[in-house]
């Protein structure tokens, strides 16, 4: 399929906007604000800066008050119906403060709203916004927003696509040593629960030049963590020659010290050779983050994984024995339609036998559109409720020993900055991607440091500094 590539020809168009934009409130009597917000995952979080990054240009600053804002852009997610929820009541709480201030600006993007009967219920319980756009449209960001000072009109943009990829658009990140890097967007994948398929449209990848490009500037520039994203970075450049293990390969190749991520791993696409890519890499972290779902083969037939729980296990036993100090994370969903006590009893033997460092657990979310919801799903919301909590023990146990081989060692952290729980302590990361506490003054913050463990909680280490 060929991928509809956002021409300079457009994207000139769009700063022409921006220029226009700024000359609109550059009269005001103050600089326009912006509050934006991002929910949901990561590739989310990526939008949301060149989102911020146009705002920008267009004369913004920001702030992190809605009360203060001219402009308030929420950025959405469609994966589970709780983060909608989340979004529907924001947003109604913002009706006082367009009252207050009729000039400012609401509005709304991403992944909820690129659903027609979401946006249509949005339109309607919520007159007060005034821009509600898609996926498929962030780079025409600037021409909405003109628009709606210009005209005082409400624009609704919700294009249906396969989707585009638009290089060259302005970033605004937050940290000068962290930075997320998208390299493909969209899925083919179709899980029969997941939504992400029709909001995101059909795979496509950067070109590896451009990808390549950015590390090293990024690098070069001082930037110490990069984490590539996409739905299934494993299916990355397929039908080229730049698959997405050369592609680390590539990477990895670049000078400098940095730890290079990436998420997320379909098992199904996971191969031995990018196993062997991370073991013998410089800069590529030891975790791999492997949504397996579920441990009952008949479910993950259902769910459309094409995988089985045989292949699973050894890419597990693979990614262990070649890279030995390597984080093994999952994504559980429990309670997908049809799940049975002896399905959810083999996801609870797949947990002890893979032990993983950690889980990201969910319970099933049905949403509209999707094959699994179409499905019979008779176990109460109570039942999956005590699956879920089950669950959540089990790997709390295992999660609590997971990070005492640490103790004792010495690790390579990066620091990130003070530490959340506790001021008084530096927090950073390993090449692992486990988190590590340590005290220390605000000198080493974006440097990496050495750090020997001394103790293992069950979602942190901690330690003190060696030189
Ligand atoms: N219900 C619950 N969890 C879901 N996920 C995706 N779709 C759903 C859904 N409908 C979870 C999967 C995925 C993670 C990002 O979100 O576990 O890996
Ligand atoms: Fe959803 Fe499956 Fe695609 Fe992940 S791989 S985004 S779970 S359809």
């Amino acid at each position: 399929m060929a991928v509809t590539r956002i021409d300079s020809e457009e994207l000139e168009e769009q700063r022409l906007f921006m220029q226009r934009v700024r000359a609109v409130t550059h009269v005001w009597d103050h600089r326009p604000l912006a509050y934006t917000h991002s929910y949901g995952c990561q590739q989310n979080v990526s939008d949301s800066e060149k989102l911020d990054g146009m705002l920008e240009q267009m004369g913004f600053g920001f702030t992190d008050s809605p009360e203060k804002a001219d402009l308030v852009l929420y950025n959405t997610c469609a994966v589970r119906e709780n983060a909608e929820n989340r979004v529907f009541g924001n947003v109604g709480a913002l009706k006082a403060l367009k009252r207050r201030n009729p000039d400012m600006v609401i509005a709304v993007c991403g992944c909820m709203v690129q659903q027609e009967h979401i946006a249509e219920r949005m339109k309607q319980r919520f007159p007060y916004v005034d821009l509600i756009f898609g996926t498929h449209v962030t780079h025409k960001f600037p021409e909405m927003l003109y628009s709606i000072y210009e005209k005082r009109k409400r624009v609704m943009c919700i294009p249906e696509s396969d989707g585009v990829v638009a290089e060259g658009l302005p970033v605004r990140r937050t940290s000068g040593f962290k930075a997320s890097v998208p390299i493909m967007y969209g899925c083919n994948n179709f899980c029969t629960y997941c939504i992400v398929p029709k909001v995101r449209g059909r795979e496509r990848s950067r070109e590896p030049e451009a990808v390549i490009n950015e590390v090293r500037s990024l690098t070069e520039s001082g930037c110490k963590e990069i984490l590539l994203l996409g739905q299934n970075v494993n299916s990355y450049g397929s039908g080229t020659d730049v698959s997405f293990p050369e592609l680390l390969r590539r990477l990895d190749a670049l000078d400098g010290e940095f730890v290079i991520s990436f998420m997320t791993s379909h098992p199904k696409d996971c191969s031995h050779e990018l196993i062997d890519v991370i073991a013998d890499s410089r800069h590529i972290s030891h975790h791999l983050h492997l949504p397996v779902q579920s441990g009952s083969d008949r479910i993950l037939k259902l769910m459309n994984r094409h995988y089985d729980t045989e292949r699973y296990l050894g890419l597990v036993d693979y990614a262990r024995e070649r890279i030995g100090d390597i984080q093994l994370t999952t994504d559980i969903i429990v309670g997908f339609p049809g799940e049975t006590r002896e399905d959810f009893d083999k996801t609870l033997d797949l947990m002890r036998r893979v032990k993983y460092d950690s889980a990201f657990t969910f319970i099933y979310s049905r949403r509209e559109g999707t094959k699994a919801a179409e499905m019979d799903d008779p176990v109460s919301n109570e039942e999956k409720g005590s699956w879920f909590r089950e669950l959540l023990d089990v790997q709390g146990a295992i999660g609590e020993k997971a990070y005492e081989k640490y103790v004792g060692q010495t690790l390579r952290v990066l620091c990130e900055g003070r530490g959340r729980t506790d001021e008084a302590l530096l927090t950073g990361k390993s090449r692992q991607n486990i988190i590590v506490d340590f005290p220390g003054n605000d000198e080493l913050i974006g440097q990496f440091v050495n750090v020997r463990i001394a103790k293992a909680l069950p979602w942190a280490l901690k330690g003190e500094t060696v030189s």
